[in-house]
């Protein structure tokens, strides 16, 4: 595995066509699985997590190619309803094809996925709206073993409006008898991605996007050509680079409504923003200004994955500013990374606060995550001289190229 070079102090210049988003495209992956026939899926990113996706639909029975950037499931031959830990491992999220798995084979047995490095990733909520809907399911020796011979459509309550849980709920409702109604469902866009994937599969699924989703169960299925939603957190991570680098940057493909809290935090820390059409442009000074706390929530608020890279970009601002992270416990492993650029970051608890410094060393740096991994890149080019990035295989997982995409934009990063 490779590292990434990073010459820092050039401003960023230039227009880049934003990726489909990994997290749209890994719970449609898994709902490919409903439907005993073929699903195109357009503007797939080609990822790790995508790779690890396919070799899970591939022990399954399923069929993948790829013919451009269309990923194609043929899923008529599924034959299997196990997840070896293998490959569960290699992918946390893997969770998601317990709904869709069930859904089709009326079974499931995968095991359970261990904490990360965002901290404990429990699946309580996953668990109890799959039991709600009539499944059965054995939990003892690190393996989730689950029988649902009928799976019925009810009214059912998510005590927090977890994306996954979310995602599992519908998947599972698709094989229900009659309809579920799901409530305090998380509001995602890639749910909402999610349920027009299904509706062009022949499911009826409404709601998707607001905390409340009806599935009508049990509906022949047919073939589904879909395009895969861009990825806002990438879209993100390109504004916070251009915001920390300085420079003129349009995105391309993006839906701008999906990036507002993240374009309202940069533009108050003195960027200048356009959005429309498909697009956004975003003019830096390189030199921010500390804004007002950024707090985390679920959407619509400020997305836990966007809280890194904006804290990347405003290190080398004027004045303080407060994070206050409130999904994950454990997601500031990047800051001591951060601090060998010279950095002044504190972290106490769920709470950081980053004083903005006049000026950041590159230094060598390790990435701890994938959004704290592409966090180091942001910072990096705004620092004087090279950083050098290790472990960049967190990045790849949700990248499909940063480092392409940087020099697009003319800043100086190779991988060697
Ligand atoms: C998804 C995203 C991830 C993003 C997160 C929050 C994918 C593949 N991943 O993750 O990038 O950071 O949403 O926007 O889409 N929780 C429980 N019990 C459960 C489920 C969740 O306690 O059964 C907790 C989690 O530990 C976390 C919070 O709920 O603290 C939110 O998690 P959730 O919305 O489920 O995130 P994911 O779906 O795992």
């Amino acid at each position: 595995m490779g590292e990434f070079y990073i010459e820092g102090g050039r401003p960023l210049d230039g227009s880049l066509r934003v990726q489909g988003a990994k997290n749209s495209v890994l719970p449609i992956l898994a709902a490919t699985i409903l439907h005993r026939g073929t699903s195109v899926l357009k503007n797939c990113p080609r990822l790790r997590d995508v790779e690890a996706s396919t070799e899970i639909l591939r022990h399954l029975g399923c069929r993948c190619r790829w013919e451009g950037d269309a990923l194609v499931v043929d899923a008529a031959g599924v034959d299997r309803w196990d997840v070896p830990d293998r490959l569960m491992r290699s992918m946390r999220s893997s969770v998601i094809f317990l709904g869709a798995i069930l859904s089709r084979c009326g079974r499931a047995e995968l095991s359970m996925p261990g904490g990360c490095e965002l901290g404990p990733r429990p699946i309580d909520l996953h668990l109890a709206a799959l039991r709600r809907l009539g499944a059965v399911i054995d939990e003892g020796g690190g393996r989730l073993r689950c029988e649902a011979p009928e799976l019925v459509g009810r009214e059912l309550t998510l005590s927090m409006p977890s994306v996954g849980a979310t995602e599992n709920s519908i998947l599972a409702a698709c094989g229900c008898e009659g309809t579920t109604v799901i409530l305090n469902a998380a509001r995602e866009p890639e749910i909402a991605d999610l349920q027009r994937f299904l509706n062009a599969m022949g499911q009826r699924v409404r709601g998707a996007g607001t905390s409340t989703v009806t599935v009508e169960g049990r509906r022949p299925t047919r073939d589904a050509v879909h395009t895969v939603m861009p990825d806002r957190i990438v879209a993100a991570t390109y504004l916070a680079a251009a915001a920390a680098a300085g420079g003129d940057v349009e995105l391309q493909g993006v839906d701008y409504r999906h990036l507002s809290t993240v374009t309202a935090a940069l533009h108050e820390a003195g960027c200048q923003i356009h959005s429309g059409g498909d697009s956004i442009r975003i003019r830096s000074q390189g030199r921010l200004r500390g804004i007002r706390p950024v707090r985390t929530a679920p959407y619509p608020g400020f997305p836990t994955d966007a809280q890194a890279v904006l804290m990347a970009a405003l290190l080398r601002s004027r004045g303080v500013t407060v994070f206050v992270e409130n999904i994950f416990d454990s997601r500031y492993r990047h800051v001591d990374e951060l601090t060998r650029m010279g950095a002044d970051i504190r972290v106490e608890g769920r709470v950081a606060v980053v004083c903005g410094v006049d000026r950041l060393q590159g230094a060598e740096m390790a990435c701890t995550d994938l959004r704290g991994g592409a966090a180091l890149a942001v910072a990096a080019l705004s620092a004087e001289g090279e950083s050098r990035l290790t472990a960049i295989h967190h990045i790849k997982r949700g990248y499909e190229d940063l480092a392409r995409d940087l020099r697009l934009l003319g800043a100086q990063v190779e991988e060697r």
